[in-house]
């Protein structure tokens, strides 16, 4: 049987996910990443070197009209489309331009889409100056890996509680490649709420906006974004729009559904 590269991609995506030591207890990893061993720090040593995804042909342009289920499939290759349970992506919608994020930011290996690697590196590098040491532990996630993250937390949560933490393929904001996940050696290297109350990850929460980044599921407003509180889940938007919905004061799926 002749074996397609989304095959392989998604045969790859599984053996990470069986790597994934996901937490499940109370405010515990809710984004599929594999995660470090407690001892360990990232670094340059310990990251590997980081390869650019291949280049996908953006998918055609968008249709307005709901599919289906009543799901809107939104533009390939904007920035600002709204993702969320009513909006997705296509399935062969991927950055064109994909840049790793330098080891020394990075746990594992991570690309971002290339308008948001300055940015992000700008950020990283602000917040070690003030005496955080932010790491990436997810950014672009292709459609295959959103799938296997997706089902991964369907068999261990069910699927009424994984709703709650992980989107289904193509729903994923990070399917653009503008949308990165940090955590430091306050929280072990895990996706846990408790990062929003350590040192970094409230300089992220004040700061992320100067240079163009806005999280994506703020505390107490899951009634609207579809998802629980992820303090590590920070989405670039560029600086002019981040500061726009800061003075809106809407959440991001609020102020993206209305543009
Ligand atoms: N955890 C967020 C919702 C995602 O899976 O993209
Ligand atoms: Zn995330």
């Amino acid at each position: 049987m002749r074996r397609t590269r989304a095959w392989w991609r998604g045969a790859a995506a599984l053996a990470l996910l069986l790597l994934a030591a996901c937490g499940g207890g109370e405010g515990a990893t809710s984004e599929f990443v594999p995660l470090p061993s407690a001892a360990a720090t990232p670094s340059i040593a310990a990251t590997a070197t980081a390869t650019p995804e291949p280049n996908v042909v953006a998918a055609a342009s968008p249709t307005a009209a709901p599919d289906g289920d009543g799901v809107i499939v939104v533009a390939c290759g904007d920035p600002l489309v709204p993702l969320d349970k009513r909006h997705r992506l296509e399935e062969d919608c991927a950055p064109a331009d994909l840049r790793p994020v330098p080891a020394a930011f990075a746990w594992g290996s991570h690309s971002v889409a290339a308008a948001a690697l300055g940015p992000l590196v700008e950020m990283l590098e602000d917040a070690a100056a003030a005496g955080h040491r932010l790491v990436v532990l997810s950014a672009y996630r292709d459609y295959e890996v959103q799938r296997g993250a997706f089902r991964s937390h369907v068999e261990r949560l069910g699927l009424e509680q994984a709703e709650r933490v992980s989107a289904r393929p193509g729903h994923s904001e990070h399917q653009l490649g503008t949308t990165v996940d940090f955590a430091s050696a306050a929280v072990n290297y895990e996706l846990v709420e408790a990062f929003g109350d350590t040192p970094g990850g409230r300089w992220l929460a004040e700061r992320a906006h100067e240079y163009g980044f806005a999280l994506s599921y703020p505390r107490g407003a899951e009634a609207v974004t579809g998802y629980q509180y992820e303090p590590w889940h920070f989405r670039w938007l560029g600086r002019e729009t981040a500061a726009e919905l800061r003075a809106s004061g809407l959440t991001l799926t609020e102020f993206l559904r209305r543009r």
